[in-house]
């Protein structure tokens, strides 16, 4: 790896936010991509961390150096019951469960970096998840080392260990279910012989990797890692296996990082506690104060309105053996990030920070927030919300459209609507010239929800819409004529052809807002799966 100066790292990872991960690390896009998937080969990574794996422990460690980075476990039913929210407010996405938490928030910062990791014993539903998430993540992980009675006895996590035919029956369906690399986490045998004859008939469902934890499951993360397995497994196979269970006893500094990987002969590390203590274990030039790193997590935490409690329980496995210091109670004792924040003296960090993302929010709401268009993989999104009142009778945004598209003599409007569950909102996606067009907002009925969809298309491609005031334009003119021919059309040609789609699209693409802020409310109801040592 190439070396780099401390401050250098950190300029680099706030000058270039979006490609810091790389840059911090040494590496580059091309050896960490190929053929446009991530590659695990010769990778650092941060391992998945129930409560620690959160958004702002994610960024801060692609920050660092980490060229992967792992969300912590997230359950399969639990995960399929959510309903994917861009979120204007943070420009993060969201998947948000039927009771309005949010349990994985992501950003387009790691989108090429960010391994989601999930725990299941079903196939149907672990692709259900994959498919869910698959836009929005590089990779797809299945945890079969988890040794908890919650995982178990459920069938997951380590359980899978003695149930072969089911990990190839998951990782199959994985692999050939989505366009994303599929890895797994495992815990390694009784014998050495069990585990190479376990890892190879994983290999053989075409997985990308796999990561492991060189403890067995009966074992604790006190115990030293049995690196002989790994190496074996290593030799044994020819997809990369990441080396884990090296906090303890091996990895100390980011040079230790290198002797792990020898010790153990995999191509890969990943480091789960070592980077929970002090995540710049990642910055090859040795690990800065974690005072330093406490005050960086904490930014982030606050720009990603991360979950006050989620915030408190890192924070609290950064100090350590200072849990108890006056710092430690002062935190333990916040109730929100502004509390946490005061501790640090980041109170007007924070105040100035929440003040942005109320104001941003208001605008939202009121309707009359910036109509910047942003992509939301294939769809141009806005936030608008369809106000009947600004419309005269019988005239409709969809009209518009429609009678826009018979001039132009493309298809006509194709309206995709869904409604989610927590509040019934419905949301339609329009589709037009083979591009689609979306409100970012929810709205109560699917009439309005297709209204708006049209609304964001007219205004993404310059159409009048037929708002009152906009009388002039043909529809209105039409109707008012009460059946004469296409009054006005010449104007609307005229207007329609200022902007045309390709045009808007691409604008559309570069002036899509870089990440701001992200967090997580969720509150980790999940255990561990191994507490502290
Ligand atoms: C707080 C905490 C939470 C964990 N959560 C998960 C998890 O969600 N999924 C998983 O596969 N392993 C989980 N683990 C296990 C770690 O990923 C890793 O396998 C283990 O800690 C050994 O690595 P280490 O020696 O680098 O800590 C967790 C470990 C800790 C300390």
């Amino acid at each position: 790896m190439t070396h780099v100066p401390k401050q250098e790292v950190l300029r680099r990872a706030r000058a270039d936010s979006s490609r810091s991960a790389a840059v911090v690390s040494g590496r580059t896009e091309w050896n960490i991509m190929a053929a446009g998937r991530l590659s695990f080969r010769n990778i650092t990574a941060l391992a998945p961390m129930v409560r620690v794996g959160t958004l702002p422990m994610r960024l801060l460690a692609l920050d660092y150096g980490a060229d992967v980075v792992y969300c912590e476990e997230l359950i399969d039913i639990k995960m399929v019951q959510c309903q994917r929210v861009v979120n204007e407010v943070l420009q993060t996405v969201d998947f948000v469960a039927p009771d309005d938490r949010v349990m994985f928030r992501t950003c387009e910062r790691e989108k090429d970096r960010v391994v989601f990791q999930m725990g299941t014993a079903d196939p149907d539903r672990a692709l259900a998840v994959a498919r869910l998430v698959e836009k929005d993540v590089a990779a797809v992980d299945v945890n079969m080392g988890c040794p908890k009675e919650y995982s178990t006895k459920g069938g997951m996590g380590a359980a899978l260990l003695s149930d072969p035919d089911k990990i190839e029956a998951i990782l199959t369906k994985l692999v050939t279910g989505v366009s994303i690399p599929v890895t797994c986490k495992i815990r390694i045998l009784p014998s050495v012989e069990e585990t190479i004859s376990l890892v190879q008939r994983i290999e053989r469902t075409g997985v990308a990797a796999v990561a492991v934890h060189g403890r067995f499951k009966e074992e604790r993360p006190r115990h030293p890692v049995h690196c002989n397995y790994i190496q074996a497994v290593a030799r044994a196979v020819s997809i990369p296996v990441i080396a884990n269970g090296g906090s303890l006893d091996v990895v100390k500094t980011n040079a230790d990082i290198e002797h792990f990987r020898r010790a153990t002969g995999a191509s890969s590390v990943m480091l789960a506690r070592a980077a929970m203590w002090n995540v710049s274990v990642f910055v090859s030039e040795g690990p800065l104060p974690v005072e330093k790193v406490m005050e960086e997590y904490l930014k982030y935490a606050i720009r990603y309105d991360n979950h006050a409690f989620n915030t408190k329980y890192c924070l609290c496995q950064m100090l350590r053996d200072k849990v108890e210091s006056p710092l430690g109670k002062q935190v333990q004792a916040a109730q929100t990030n502004a509390e946490i924040s005061a501790a640090y003296g980041l109170h007007t960090f924070c105040r100035h920070v929440q003040e942005q993302q109320q104001t941003r929010r208001a605008a939202l709401q009121s309707g009359g927030q910036s109509e910047r268009p942003v992509m939301d993989g294939d769809v141009t999104t806005v936030a608008v919300k369809f106000e009947r009142r600004n419309y005269p009778p019988q005239i409709t945004p969809k009209m518009f459209l429609l009678e826009w598209s018979r001039r132009e003599r493309v298809e006509q409007p194709l309206y995709e609507t869904v409604q989610r569950s927590q509040d019934r909102g419905f949301q339609s996606t329009v589709t037009v010239a083979g591009k689609r067009f979306r409100s970012t907002l929810w709205e109560k009925s699917k009439k309005f929800a297709e209204q708006a969809a049209a609304v964001v298309c007219l205004r993404v491609l310059g159409i009048p819409e037929g708002r009152i005031g906009e009388e002039d334009s043909g529809l209105v003119c039409k109707r008012k004529r009460d059946g004469k021919t296409n009054g006005g059309a010449e104007q609307q040609q005229e207007q329609s052809k200022k902007r045309h789609l390709g045009d808007v699209q691409q604008e559309t693409q570069s002036s899509a807002t870089p990440a701001l802020a992200n967090g997580d409310h969720r509150e980790a109801d999940t255990p561990p799966e191994q507490a502290q040592p």
